[in-house]
């Protein structure tokens, strides 16, 4: 079949954590783009609410889901949600994500558990659900976001977020090994800074001077991958990283 054919969703279901705004927004979009119908589950209900609007103005089904990616009672509800609504689910993309530049000498309990409780527990106990929900059509697709601060510390203090992050890119290769017998294919993506609304301004100068590519990010250098991992093209990728940051881990 031609490549561009296969790169298609057409009348695939996706969910996107973290979706009413920045990369989780431009992920959600660009699946249905693609031809996916997507639920847009997010903290912040009113703007999951407008991105499903967005959604249903380009053609395709959306449905917004308020869930908080930390509590497990709220990853299974948002998974059931979509099952309820559509009978299966083929994409499931795991970009929630929370950070803070803070010394470590300052971090407290309530900042590390925070910062866990959404990147790595959070992004874990969606996971699960999501893959219980593609075992039964023994096919399915993960795609969780990490960053390039799992590969290299800055010189800003983050070091929670960046051990979290880490942690999302050893989480992906474990899941992926283990799922893959059910037929669902595990990934991830490491942006580099992209600009969207969450972003933490302190990082744009370092990452600027030192990315031999000289620039941030936008959120569309990331959707192509994203289709990508997400479409049958990608069903021998198992387990992998995929960078995005104009060459910045390399220097
Ligand atoms: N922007 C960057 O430079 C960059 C770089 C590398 C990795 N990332 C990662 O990409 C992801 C998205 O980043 P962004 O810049 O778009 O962030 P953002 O802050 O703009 O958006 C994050 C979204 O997640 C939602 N969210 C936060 N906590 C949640 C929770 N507990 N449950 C459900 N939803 C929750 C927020 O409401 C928001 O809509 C994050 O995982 C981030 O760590 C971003």
């Amino acid at each position: 079949m031609n490549i561009i054919e296969r790169m298609k969703l057409d009348g695939k279901k996706a969910l996107v954590t973290g979706a009413g705004q920045g990369l989780g927004k431009a992920f959600a979009l660009a699946l249905a783009e693609a031809g996916a119908d997507v639920a847009i589950a997010d903290i912040n209900i009113e703007n999951a609410i407008k991105v499903s609007e967005e959604i249903i103005a380009l053609g395709r089904k959306s449905i917004p889901i308020k869930a908080d990616i930390k509590l497990r009672e709220d990853s299974i509800q948002m998974v059931d949600r979509v099952i309820s609504n559509w009978g299966r689910l083929d994409i499931a993309v795991n970009n929630a994500g929370v950070s803070k530049l803070q010394d470590a000498l300052e971090v407290t309990q309530e900042d590390w558990d925070w910062t866990f409780d959404v990147n790595l527990r959070g992004t874990f106990f969606c996971a699960q659900a999501e893959a219980k929900a593609m075992i039964p059509k023994g096919y399915g697709k993960i795609i969780n976001i990490a960053s390039i601060c799992g590969y290299r510390v800055w010189p800003q203090f983050q070091s929670v977020y960046s051990v979290s992050k880490a942690g999302i890119i050893h989480l992906t290769k474990c899941l992926a090994v283990e799922w893959i017998k059910h037929g669902i294919r595990v990934n991830s993506i490491s942006p580099g800074v992209t600009m969207t609304e969450g972003f933490v301004k302190e990082v744009l100068p370092i990452f600027t001077y030192k990315a031999p590519i000289a620039k941030a990010a936008s959120v569309e250098d990331l959707k192509g991958a994203l289709i990508y991992l997400a479409s049958e093209t990608s069903d021998f990728m198992v387990g992998q990283d995929i960078v995005i940051d104009g060459s910045y881990i390399n220097v």
